[in-house]
């Protein structure tokens, strides 16, 4: 029952890659209006790709309706994938059957984003966080017990407090619990759905600073969800950023930071006035006007052509494909050009002396 070894990694070598999406597509059907047209599905997320290497942090952001979660759900195979592969080192999670699915389980886990309804009020929090181990019937009844202590003082609670109930704790106490029931298993692989969105943002901190911790001792590589840019900047090696249901622009962080080159990931940025740049910054931002486009009939060429401030008629055409455009920088818009061996896109970040064209 101890921790799954970590094979140290020299600081040069790039750890080897744990999680391998390619061209993921869920579809969810929707129940056919009239009887005579063809059925409608909405297209969640269309066509995604990424990997996460092992140790790491891959932040998705976007906004709401994006298909952040939708791609999470698909990486736990607990939502439908339509067409495509989700790989956890060698195996294929995709084409699991279910009683593999199962055995699999154990390596991957997930925190949602309320630890309010995530927990069952009437279950001892102790016996919430042995569940999977019962579940999977790893190890003895007293392994399982002394797992669960070990796991309370891993997250910063005390083992005694196994006896008590979710309501005799507070949402960030809540939240602890639910990360040591994730960790319960050993799993090489943690997704977080907006593990801190619900909290208040005096406890945000404590936790984001708690799973940084858990990562670097226990060799954890997290797929994390997120809307604040704040947030993702403080915890990601690398983003990956969604719009209606595709990546628009992934990067490592301190390219993506340093310079975002999609038009989508500069307006995002610049809507958060404590990144990069302070509040001055805030009275410049980009407006993004208007909602995207419907995820039934997404628009044929670039998605975030409609509501884009530097959108030409051939933006509207034709889908770009995601170009890389340095060493581990993808982007989809055909608006970025190489000067002088460099990318540079269409739209700076902000500045406190720049305006900025404002979408219609
Ligand atoms: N089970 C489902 N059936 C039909 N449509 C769904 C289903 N789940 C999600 N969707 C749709 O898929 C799209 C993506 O949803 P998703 O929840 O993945 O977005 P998100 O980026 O996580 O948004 P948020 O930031 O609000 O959590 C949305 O249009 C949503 O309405
Ligand atoms: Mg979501």
């Amino acid at each position: 029952m101890s921790p799954t070894p970590v094979s140290p990694v020299a600081p040069t070598e790039a750890p080897p890659v744990l999680l391998t999406v390619t061209d993921l597509h869920v579809h969810f059907p929707r129940p056919r209006a009239n009887p005579f047209k063809d059925a409608e599905v909405v297209r969640a997320v269309d066509g995604v790709s990424f990997e996460v290497r092992r140790g790491t942090t891959l932040a998705v952001v976007g906004e709401s309706g994006s298909g952040k979660t939708t791609t999470a759900l698909a990486v736990m195979r607990l939502a439908p994938i339509t067409q495509g592969s989700v790989q956890l080192g060698t195996t294929d999670l995709s084409q699991l059957d279910d009683r593999a699915m199962r055995e699999a389980r154990r390596r991957l886990q997930i925190i949602f984003q309320d630890p309010y309804s995530s927990l069952n009020p009437r279950q001892r929090v102790g016996d919430a966080v042995r569940a999977p181990l019962d579940l999977m019937k790893i190890g003895t009844a007293e392994e399982r017990t002394r797992r669960v202590d070990e796991l309370f003082t891993a997250v910063g609670l005390r083992p005694e407090q196994k006896n008590l109930f979710p309501h005799q704790f507070s949402g960030g106490q809540r939240q602890r619990i639910n990360i040591a029931r994730a960790l319960a298993t050993h799993p090489e692989l943690v997704v977080c759905d907006e593990p801190v969105s619900a909290l208040d943002i005096a406890i945000r901190a404590q936790i984001l600073n708690l799973l940084v911790k858990l990562q670097r001792e226990l060799g954890l590589t997290y797929l994390f969800i997120s809307h604040d840019m704040a947030v993702v900047e403080h915890i990601c090696d690398e983003i990956a950023v969604m719009y209606l249901g595709q990546i628009v622009e992934r990067a490592p962080r301190k390219a993506f930071f340093a310079r975002p080159l999609h038009p989508y990931s500069v307006a995002l940025m610049s809507a958060v006035p404590d990144v990069r740049g302070g509040r001055a910054r805030a009275a410049q931002r980009i407006q993004l006007s208007g909602d995207p486009p419907s995820p039934i009939a997404p628009p044929p060429g670039c998605r975030f052509a409609g509501r884009c401030p530097v959108a030409e008629p051939a933006c509207a055409e034709a889908l770009p494909p995601l170009v890389q455009v340095e060493p581990d920088h993808w982007v989809r818009c055909r608006r970025v050009e190489q000067v002088d061996g460099r990318p540079v896109g269409p739209l700076a970040l902000p500045t406190a002396t720049q305006a900025l064209p404002v979408a219609a």
